[in-house]
């Protein structure tokens, strides 16, 4: 048998709850060329120098082979200019120049859901801190900024899940199981896509309030998204902002728990919060890597060509535990220093909703320390999604002696 790469190995759902060790073996060839001649870039030094590489392309229609994925067309995957126009488009209704205040008006609205989570747990003593808060917190924010109905919540979920567990870039992608996966994928996104067309066309012909309602009404000055565009980011921004921030709630609580000093500090000065998110983001990734970058001319770095054409990956949750850019990078501190992660990524493809999840997390996060009585981890490590891209907690079962009002 052929041995298995550490990137191979860190992609295995066996290693989902811990590919560090991986990830350590891996840095040792700060780009390292796999069997299927894709590269990943695993330092934090050679990833910010390729994000910020005008001969790295995001855009998976330029491969010598090109790749239809359900993003194709979105800014996520599109280079400039047609990346940063249509940037700009959804911009105009998300935060400034034009809405200044978009994200900040929504803090209210956000505590509102947070507590209100928390007041629904009133007299348990066992949890699910995914399935209770985590997923239903960020899911009702996207919706409410999006201008999408709550109630349509459990069919996109079900489409969005098809969709991430259907996606495996590791050695299990060939099993029969995940084959069949892999083959509901397009009827999911396509339904999905459809439902999203429907409601940017309800919006133009009745504006309401909403990022959608904003995209679809568009007057700003250099002209609406197409509707191809329109729906793909829709998609984009309700995938991002519901699959992201979800895992983040869920590891920060997980790693709190796993740091009983840190928690003690954060409860002794709430303020700690606002860098406390980011080195928990740092620690560990909801954004552990992304797969759509290749090579648009030979690219020599760290001793390695990366020929034109070939995939590249760039894996944020290795870079984020680099030692030669994090002092100690395996230990979880809240007031680190020069703290510059890439859990946001860097360079024009840099997080779009980071405003937003920023807000959410350090709000949920705090509620949960508040109002969570004595919480015990009740399985370590939990279990595991599927997905390799948007790693985290699938559920994360607690004990508590009660909510505190
Ligand atoms: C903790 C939460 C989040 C994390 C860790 C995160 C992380 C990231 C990362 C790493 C990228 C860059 C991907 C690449 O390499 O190209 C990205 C892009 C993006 N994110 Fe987020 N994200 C989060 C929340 C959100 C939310 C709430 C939204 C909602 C609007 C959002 C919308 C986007 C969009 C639209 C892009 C594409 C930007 C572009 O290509 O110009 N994200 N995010």
């Amino acid at each position: 048998m052929v041995e298995e790469t550490p990137w191979q190995q860190a992609l295995r759902y066996e290693n989902r709850p811990n590919p560090y060790p991986f990830y350590e073996e891996l840095r040792k060839t700060p780009v390292a060329r796999q069997p299927d001649g894709s590269y990943v870039v695993s330092t934090y030094r050679e990833l910010v120098q390729l994000l910020h590489d005008p001969r790295v392309s995001s855009d998976q229609r330029k491969l010598p082979v090109p790749v239809e994925n359900p993003f194709v067309g979105t800014i996520i995957t599109t280079d400039p200019p047609e990346h940063d126009v249509d940037r700009r488009r959804m911009m105009r209704h998300f935060g400034p120049p034009e809405c200044p205040h978009m994200i900040a008006g929504f803090e209210p609205q956000i505590r509102r859901i947070f507590t209100g989570l928390f007041d629904g747990m009133q007299g348990k003593t066992r949890i699910d801190l995914v399935d209770e808060f985590a997923f239903p917190g960020p899911v009702t924010v996207i919706c409410e900024v999006l201008g999408v109905p709550l109630e349509d919540i459990p069919s996109f979920h079900a489409w969005i899940e098809t969709a991430l567990d259907g996606l495996d870039l590791g050695p299990e992608a060939t099993t029969e199981e995940q084959q069949r996966r892999a083959a509901a994928v397009p009827a999911a996104v396509t339904q999905l896509r459809q439902h999203l067309g429907d409601l940017l066309d309800q919006y133009r012909e009745r504006p309401g309030p909403g990022v959608l309602s904003g995209m679809a009404n568009d007057d700003g000055p250099e002209g609406p998204l197409s509707q191809e565009a329109a729906i793909g980011n829709a998609m984009l921004m309700l995938f991002a902002g519901h699959e992201t921030t979800v895992n983040l709630i869920a590891h920060s609580v997980l790693s709190l728990l796993r740091h009983p000093d840190q928690l003690e500090t954060l409860r002794r000065r709430p303020g700690l919060i606002v860098p406390g998110i980011e080195e928990l983001l740092r620690f560990e990734s909801s954004v552990q890597f992304w797969p759509t970058r290749s090579a648009l001319e030979d690219i020599e770095i760290a001793g390695t060509t990366i020929p034109a054409g070939a995939p590249i990956f760039v894996a944020y949750g290795a870079a984020n535990r680099d030692p030669k850019r994090f002092e100690n990078p395996d230990k979880l501190d809240l007031e680190r220093p020069n703290n510059e992660h890439v859990g946001y990524s860097q360079g024009i493809h840099y997080c779009f909703g980071a405003p937003l999840a920023r807000l959410e997390v350090q709000i949920g996060v705090s509620e949960f320390i508040r109002r969570a009585e004595n919480p015990r981890l009740v399985e370590d490590p939990p279990p595991y999604r599927r997905n390799q891209i948007f790693r985290g907690p699938k559920h994360l079962w607690l004990d508590i002696d009660g909510v505190r009002d």
